[in-house]
């Protein structure tokens, strides 16, 4: 484990001799890693930093709010762009998630470099943490935080490569983010792409995201969150006969992944306390009306990996 404060004073150092008077831009998603590195880089380089949230149009409920509102605060150079309609009619109906992948990779490095260049970026900063390399290398899921473009003029600034996800967390408490963002659990850059097994339609998307804050909303209810990795809902593409207001329904299955992890390499299914999972179940066929069946995810990382897909 490093030392966070150490770690600050050095990383601030580095960044300025690598960057020195020039302009650099970075994706802020609002996760651990890119806030992280969002924070530590205007630290060193100040207004020559431009942090872009972009809505992609995948992402949770309230999360839009959540990040505008703690980073409008904390950066000077803060930008929030609504690109979802761009993404969403690339991605209408692509089943695939490695292609839903590469489309929101692509479609992302588009949007954000225009960004860029409106504001004369050199540099550009990745919240690339050592995982992520890891597995990319081992060619698991081609996860676009370490994936680069070719013809990509930027030059990269990689604040927090060489660090695990809890070391992350520390750095960033150390850099007096809330504890709300710090201990924010992990989502996939592709966002809720990745948990709609079905084509995805905007449709599809409001039944994940209905379910997924469902499942947030109740885990921290009961104080689990804390225990938890990561704690999401998933739209299968699989339907299941029910029965609502007394007649039959054809509708989805919901599955359910509540894991504890410490980098994400390795992951495990906790025993959760059974009234929390009747809640959840009960809330989402209640709640979401597309939904006759929800089920929960036992299986470990190996042999599962932590998405679906
Ligand atoms: P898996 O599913 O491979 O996930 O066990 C490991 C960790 O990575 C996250 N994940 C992604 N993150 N882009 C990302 O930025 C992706 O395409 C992606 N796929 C999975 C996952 O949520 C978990 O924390």
């Amino acid at each position: 484990m490093i030392n966070p404060k150490e770690f600050i004073d050095e990383s601030v150092k580095k960044i300025k001799d690598q960057i020195g008077d020039e302009k650099a831009v970075i994706a802020l998603s609002g996760g651990v890693d890119s806030s992280v590195c969002s924070v530590l880089v205007s630290e060193a380089i100040g207004d020559n930093l431009t942090a872009v949230f972009v809505n992609h149009g995948l992402l949770r409920e309230g999360e839009i709010e959540q990040v505008c509102g703690i980073f409008e605060e904390r950066l000077t150079n803060f930008k929030y762009v609504d690109a979802s309609d761009i993404f969403l009619s690339e991605l209408e109906g692509v089943k695939d998630p490695e292609e839903k992948r590469k489309i929101i990779g692509r479609v992302f490095i588009e949007v954000f470099e225009k960004e860029a260049e409106a504001i004369d970026a050199k540099f550009l900063v990745q919240g690339t943490i050592a995982p992520d390399i890891i597995e990319t290398e081992g060619k698991i899921k081609s996860h676009h935080n370490a994936t680069l473009p070719s013809g990509m003029v930027l030059e990269l600034c990689e604040p927090v490569i060489d660090l695990f996800k809890d070391e992350v967390r520390a750095v960033g408490t150390e850099l007096g983010l809330p504890d709300e963002l710090v201990h924010r659990q992990p989502f996939p850059g592709p966002g809720l792409a990745v948990r709609v097994l079905e084509p995805l339609t905007r449709e599809n998307l409001a039944i994940c995201r209905a379910a997924d804050f469902i499942v947030r909303d109740e885990i921290k209810k009961a104080g689990l969150d804390e225990m938890l990795w990561q704690y999401f809902a998933v739209l299968t593409d699989t339907k299941a006969t029910g029965v609502k207001e007394g007649s039959r329904d054809f509708g989805y299955l919901v599955v359910v992944r509540l894991i504890q992890s410490v980098n994400a390499m390795t992951a495990t299914v906790p025993e959760i306390p059974w009234e929390v999972l009747k809640t959840i179940s009960s809330r989402i066929s209640a709640e979401v009306p597309e939904v006759t069946h929800v089920a929960l995810s036992i299986s470990d990382k190996p042999t599962a990996t932590i998405e679906f897909a």
